[in-house]
Parts: C-alpha cells; sequence; structure tokens
C-alpha cells in the first residue's frame, strides 16, 4: 500500500489522557465502585519464620460492621491449579490462607471485612495472633545457593592467564522497592460464579489467566479492568497475594470487596529488585582489547518461587570479548518473591560491567568512551547474528560533544568547585528489544471517528497518546478523531505490558488493523461508480484528515463519512495482529549515559549536576513521551545509585524502612538538568513499527555513570549501592 503521511507519528503530543489524569477523572483500581461494596484489610505476619499457632479474632468479631475474619483457619482453599507461561516464576505460589505456615515477615496471614474502611482497619488490630518462631535466613551474603545457570564461550581462566591487564571486582546491589505512587488495589466482585476485578495491573490477561487458574474457573468466567495504573516499573506484572484475597474475601460475603495495601504493606508480600553479589573478572591486553570476562552472579530470591530477572545479557554482548563465563546462582531465603523491575536484571549488570569497565579505564589511562569504542562488536557476540541496528559509535560521538566530555581532566580528584569535588563519569546500556504476538481491533463509525481497542497498560508511558498517534496516522484520520482504549479482558490481548514490549508489538498491531481497515475502505471506494474515486488504483489512493483522495490529485477524493453514508454501513471493523518476524538479527535498544556530579568529601553528599542520556531505541512516536521515560530513567538511576536500600533486619526479617520517610527515593531537590537526545532512524527489524523500545535503556548504564563520576571526583571507588554518605566519610 502506499505510505501514508506521517502527521501524528514524531509528534511531541501531549497525553491525551493528560486532562482526564489532572482534573481526578481518571480511575484507577481503588476508585472504582459497586454496589454493596464493603472493605477488607489484610492482616500480616508478626514473625520472619515460623508457624501460626493460634488466632483469636473474638475482639475483632464483635466489632459493630464486622462481616468476617478470614484466616488459615476458617478460609476456603483454593484449587491454585498450574498457571503456565510468564505470570508466576518457577515454584510454587504463596497459597494464601492455607495453613498455618509463616515463609517471610509480613505474610498476609488473615484478611478483615467490614462496612466501612475504618471499622476493617480497626477490626484488624484486634486479631490477635501467637506464633511458634523460628530464625528466618534473610541474609544474601552469608546464606546457600541454588544450583546455577551457566555460560561459556571461549577459555576464560587461559585468557585470563595471559593478560596483559587482569582486575577481579565485587560489586553489591541493595534490595529496592518500586514504590510506585498507586497502591496494589483490587475490588473484586462476583456475579453467578463469575469474577470480576478492576485490579492495578501491568497485563490484563496474564491477571485473567492468574485469578482464573487460582480459583479453578475457566479463563473467560474471569474479567480484568484497569484503565489506568498510577506507576508500577514492573511491580505489577503479577497478580499478588492480597488480590487473591479480595476475590475470595468477596466470594464469603457475597458482597463487592474493596481492597488498597497500605505503603508499608507494599514492602512485604509484593515483589522488588532482588539485592544481588556480583563479582567480575576482566583481561584485557596493553591496548584496552578485552580478552577475557567472567560472571559470578547471586541473587536474592524467595524459598517458595525462583524468580529470575535478565542478568545475563549485558555481561555476554555488551563488549567484543573472545572468553566469557557465567554462573548466576539465586539464594532462596525466608523472603517474599522479588520481581521484575524497571531494567530488570540489565540494571543491576550494567553497575558491575560498566564499573568493571571504569576501572579497567583508569587502571589503562585510556579515557573510558575509548576503551568501549575498542571493544565495540560488529556481530553479537553470543549468537553470532548480524545487529538489526546498534549506533553505539554515534551515541558515544553525539553525547562526548554534547556533553563536553573531552574537555575533562581525566585525574580523579583534580575538579573542584569551594568545597565540591566534581567529577563526571559516563557508562553504556543495552535492553534486548523483545517483540511478542499482539491483538488489536479497530472501528470507524459513521461520523468519522475511530476506536482502537487492544487490552495493554498504560502505567505512565503513554500507550494511550501513542497508540492514538500510530492508529491516527494509519487511518488518515487527526488525533482527535481517534480514541485508543485498553485495560479490559475483554478487548484483543496483547503482550503484558512491560519488557519494553508495548510500542513496538502493539503498535504494531494497531497499525496493522489501522491499515486493513483503511485498505477496505479505499477499495470500497474505487470500486463505488458515485465514488470520486472510482476506477482509481488503490495504490495510489492515500488518506488523510478523514479524506481518501488521489496521491497526485488531492482535490480528487471524498471523505470516510460520505463514503460510509452513501454506502448505507454505519461503521467498518478490521483486526489488527503482529506476529514478530523472528528474522536472524540480534535486537537490542542502547543507551549511553554522561554524568556529572559534586561531592562534599567532608560530609559525604553527592549532588547530581547534570546528566544527559543518548539513546538507539529506533523511531520515537512521541519526543515529548519519550523525554519523560528518559528523564524519569535517570531520576530512577539517582535514586538506584545513591539513595534506594530496602533494609532487612535479618534477626527476624522484617524490612525496617518500610515506608517513604526511611525508604529514600529522589525528590525535585535532588533532580538537576537532565537531557535526552535520540539518535534519528527507525528499526524496521524489530517491529513494523520501526520502534526498539525505551522504557527500560534509558534506566540501564545510569547507576555507574553516577558511580563512574563518583570515582572521578574523588578518587574513592565506592562498590556498593546506593553510594551513601557513611561509605564515603
Ligand atoms: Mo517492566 S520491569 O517489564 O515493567
Amino acid at each position: 500500500m502506499t505510505p501514508q503521511p506521517q502527521a501524528a507519528v514524531g509528534a511531541p503530543l501531549t497525553r491525551v489522557d493528560a486532562r482526564l489524569k489532572v482534573t481526578g477523572q481518571a480511575r484507577y483500581a481503588a476508585d472504582f465502585d459497586a454496589d454493596g461494596l464493603v472493605h477488607a484489610v489484610v492482616v500480616d505476619s508478626g514473625i520472619g519464620l515460623g508457624r501460626i499457632t493460634s488466632v483469636d479474632t473474638t475482639a475483632a468479631l464483635a466489632l459493630p460492621g464486622v462481616l468476617t475474619v478470614l484466616t488459615h483457619l476458617n478460609a476456603p482453599r483454593l484449587p491454585y491449579g498450574p498457571n503456565p507461561g510468564m505470570a508466576t516464576p518457577p515454584g510454587e505460589r504463596l497459597h494464601v490462607l492455607e495453613d498455618d505456615r509463616v515463609r517471610f515477615h509480613g505474610q498476609p496471614i488473615a484478611v478483615v471485612v467490614a462496612t466501612t474502611l475504618e471499622t476493617a482497619r480497626h477490626a484488624a488490630r484486634l486479631v490477635r495472633v501467637e506464633y511458634d518462631a523460628e530464625p528466618p535466613s534473610t541474609d544474601l551474603s552469608t546464606a546457600a545457593d541454588d544450583t546455577p545457570v551457566t555460560y561459556e564461550r571461549g577459555d576464560a581462566e587461559r585468557a585470563l592467564r595471559s593478560a596483559d591487564v587482569r582486575l577481579e571486582l565485587t560489586y553489591r546491589t541493595a534490595r529496592q522497592h518500586h514504590n510506585a505512587m498507586e497502591p496494589h488495589a483490587t475490588v473484586a466482585r462476583w456475579d453467578d460464579g463469575r469474577l470480576t476485578v478492576w485490579q492495578k495491573t501491568q497485563w490484563i490477561h496474564g491477571a485473567q489467566a492468574e485469578l482464573a487458574a487460582v480459583f479453578g474457573l475457566p479463563e473467560d468466567a474471569v474479567r480484568v479492568v484497569s484503565p489506568f495504573v498510577g506507576g508500577a516499573f514492573g511491580n505489577a506484572s503479577r497478580i499478588w497475594p492480597q488480590g487473591v484475597m479480595a476475590a475470595l474475601a468477596a466470594r464469603e460475603v457475597d458482597r463487592p470487596v474493596k481492597l488498597v495495601l497500605s505503603r508499608r504493606q507494599l514492602y512485604f508480600g509484593t515483589g522488588y529488585r532482588p539485592g544481588y553479589e556480583y563479582q567480575v573478572r576482566l583481561g584485557s591486553d596493553g591496548q584496552g582489547r578485552l580478552t577475557a570476562m567472567t560472571h559470578v552472579m547471586r541473587a536474592e530470591t524467595s524459598r517458595y518461587e525462583t524468580f529470575q530477572d535478565d542478568i545475563l545479557s549485558i555481561g555476554q554482548m555488551l563488549y567484543d570479548v573472545p572468553a566469557v563465563t557465567q554462573d548466576w546462582r539465586t539464594v532462596p531465603l525466608d523472603v517474599s518473591t522479588p520481581t521484575f523491575m524497571r531494567g530488570p536484571g540489565g540494571a543491576t549488570a550494567a553497575y558491575a560491567v560498566e564499573s568493571a569497565m571504569d576501572e579497567l579505564a583508569w587502571e589503562l589511562g585510556l579515557d573510558p568512551v575509548e576503551l568501549r569504542l575498542r571493544n565495540e562488536p560488529d556481530r553479537d557476540p553470543t549468537s553470532g547474528l548480524p545487529f538489526s541496528t546498534r549506533r553505539l559509535r554515534e551515541c558515544y560521538a553525539r553525547g562526548a560533544r554534547a556533553f563536553g566530555w573531552h574537555l575533562r581532566d581525566p585525574k580523579p580528584r583534580s575538579t573542584r568547585d569551594g568545597d565540591w569535588l566534581i567529577g563526571t563519569g559516563m557508562a553504556t546500556g543495552a535492553h534486548p528489544s523483545w517483540s511478542v504476538t499482539s491483538l488489536a481491533h479497530v472501528r470507524l463509525d459513521a461520523d468519522g471517528t475511530a476506536v482502537v481497542q487492544s487490552a495493554t497498560s498504560d502505567m505512565g508511558p503513554g500507550t494511550y497518546t501513542v497508540m492514538t498517534q500510530v492508529a491516527a496516522d494509519a487511518l488518515g484520520l487527526p488525533v482527535r478523531a481517534v480514541r485508543f482504549e485498553l485495560g479490559d479482558s475483554t478487548m484483543p490481548p496483547p503482550v503484558g505490558h512491560g519488557g519494553s514490549m508495548t510500542t513496538p508489538s502493539v503498535g504494531s498491531a494497531v497499525q496493522d488493523g489501522c491499515a486493513k481497515l483503511r485498505g477496505e475502505a479505499v477499495a470500497l471506494a474505487v470500486k463505488d461508480e458515485e465514488s470520486p474515486l472510482f476506477g482509481v488504483a488503490a495504490d495510489d489512493v492515500v488518506v488523510a484528515d478523514g479524506r481518501l483522495y488521489v496521491r497526485d490529485e488531492p482535490a480528487r477524493g471524498e471523505t470516510y463519512r460520505s463514503l460510509l453514508a452513501r454506502s448505507g454501513r454505519d461503521r467498518l471493523e478490521a483486526d489488527g495482529e503482529y506476529v514478530p518476524a523472528g528474522l536472524p538479527f540480534s535486537t537490542h535498544s542502547y543507551s549511553v549515559t554522561f554524568a556529572e556530579v559534586a561531592v562534599d568529601a567532608r560530609l559525604g553528599l553527592v549532588r547530581v549536576r547534570r546528566m544527559l542520556g543518548v539513546y538507539d531505541v529506533g523511531r520515537v512516536i512521541n519526543p515529548k513521551l519519550a523525554d519523560s521515560q528518559a528523564i524519569g530513567g535517570m531520576i530512577g538511576g539517582i535514586g538506584q545509585a545513591l539513595l534506594e536500600h530496602t533494609v532487612t533486619d535479618h534477626r527476624d526479617g522484617r524490612i525496617v524502612n518500610a515506608n517513604l520517610a526511611d525508604y529514600l527515593v529522589p525528590v525535585n531537590a535532588d533532580i538537576p538538568d537532565l537531557k535526552a537526545i535520540y539518535l534519528e532512524g527507525e528499526d524496521d527489524k524489530v517491529a513494523r513499527i520501526g520502534a526498539k523500545g525505551l522504557g527500560e535503556v534509558v534506566h540501564v548504564g545510569v547507576a555507574p555513570a553516577l558511580a563512574n563520576a563518583v570515582f572521578h571526583a574523588t578518587g574513592r571507588r565506592i562498590r556498593e549501592l546506593p553510594i551513601t554518605a557513611d561509605a564515603l566519610l
């Protein structure tokens, strides 16, 4: 078909849902209501491991308005059928209220249902639980690990022995919690054995499949509705036990139930980025050509599920290293199961690898950018496949120029501004461009407006807006004539909203459906004797602003509206599909982050002065939303590098900073000028739409850029995140 004019794609459109959000009309899970709705509050375990010996609910049940208190003593057992696929990690998910065992501190062990939230909260505090407690094992650094996942190419040990320069370094990263603005929330209602949940989720059909499996229902007996998500960063990619408890409670009291976790509860029994120990050895020749790299990694997981994020890619494919080994072990602990968090695995691996590269550059007296250029591969070193696009050389050149990188004095501790030591650092990031089969549905109404649907989510990146832009261009409609709808399991299933897959996969499905519908309209017009387009070759017709016309003769044409009116149709419909072509290419998004910090060495204070990200992410559908992602990714990296740390008291497994006063996240005052540059172009090998995915790669490599800048400022190499004041003193 003739290429469509691109009017919306590439434009810095403001979010189409911006007004709904800023006026409070956007409805998040907890905003939903239902007739007869009652409230549930979860009771969490006060020990880290052991058994519940008694539960006394007398006082709670005596409170007027309390409908029930469900515990393992009176709750019905649920089927917990298998749910193959990505929805849960290997292992056996936590079965709520099934037995007297406590597996981690803060495990949900009871749920109180009452007619008001206040009553439910009060009653939850009146539930008396006694335990037989055992000491939990929650310390990654001392616990035993599982069978490793390994990778090997070349003979790394031999290459290390003969290397001119050898480094052996150990890095540590803290456990992090996602801390999205919106808490996890569920409103659950049963109608004749069918379950509807208004649920915070990044994966509508994943949530549907999981609830169906847990309750032993056919999938179509569960409906999941989630039109808005107030941030998630990966934490809403699965249903947590409390979501199941809401549905169970609703069934037991036979009324719709609302269950919202408190900020504190978000730290217990929902996922987190696992803490890691990451040991890396590098070997290089005298010119900085890497000859070997070995990686030994240990990561937290729970005892009941083995969670694994993509820790391996970076170590395998970022540099052209002939000999690589990886040995990756999960460490089962008495903790809840971790989950994906923005740049899952990659952000952790990049911290270790990109810090080690900076240490090597210093050892060799080479510029860190130059060191990376000397190790830039021509093909994917893991698969041997050509890259679809990999434009890191351009990223380095553009970034270094824009940042003023080469003005730096390479010597650490060489630049001062009053009491502040000034340093700059850089690091590289990559994230696989996965794409997964996705479906969409398009309807054009007689009034010339279109509704496009796919059951994806918008946790903040701007799915509503981006899909509207893609659809508008593919249909030849103005943006205001297109409405994109998402967040309902009755809509066609796309890939889960994660892994930076939404724009490439869902966008391609939307584009496909819209192009099909446009083609149908054009075919109708050129065959209709009464149409001004009668007899024109379909390939010569384009559509813009809702009007079909001959490309080289714009005066000849008609609108969708007149076409539909004359042909007596009230609508045209089409199904869009995206199926990955599985082309033999290595597909990744890339980033290079430059950072400048100021460190007051006497106080151990680190202030970020400016950052620049340069991105090779294929086509950018909306530069304004891309900036919002890039800035958010950099801010997340500032948190990872300098602030965020979930602290566990290993004596009883309690998370001691389970609140936003003690768990530090960056605030406005921590954030300097942040700039983003996107290389122009597209990657048509990843997905039809030309985009490679953006949301994760903007976060990968940010923390090491900052850590490297702290080293350059101070001459001190801190090999543990976050870099805190006491580490620098
Ligand atoms: Mo992302 S960590 O897949 O939300």
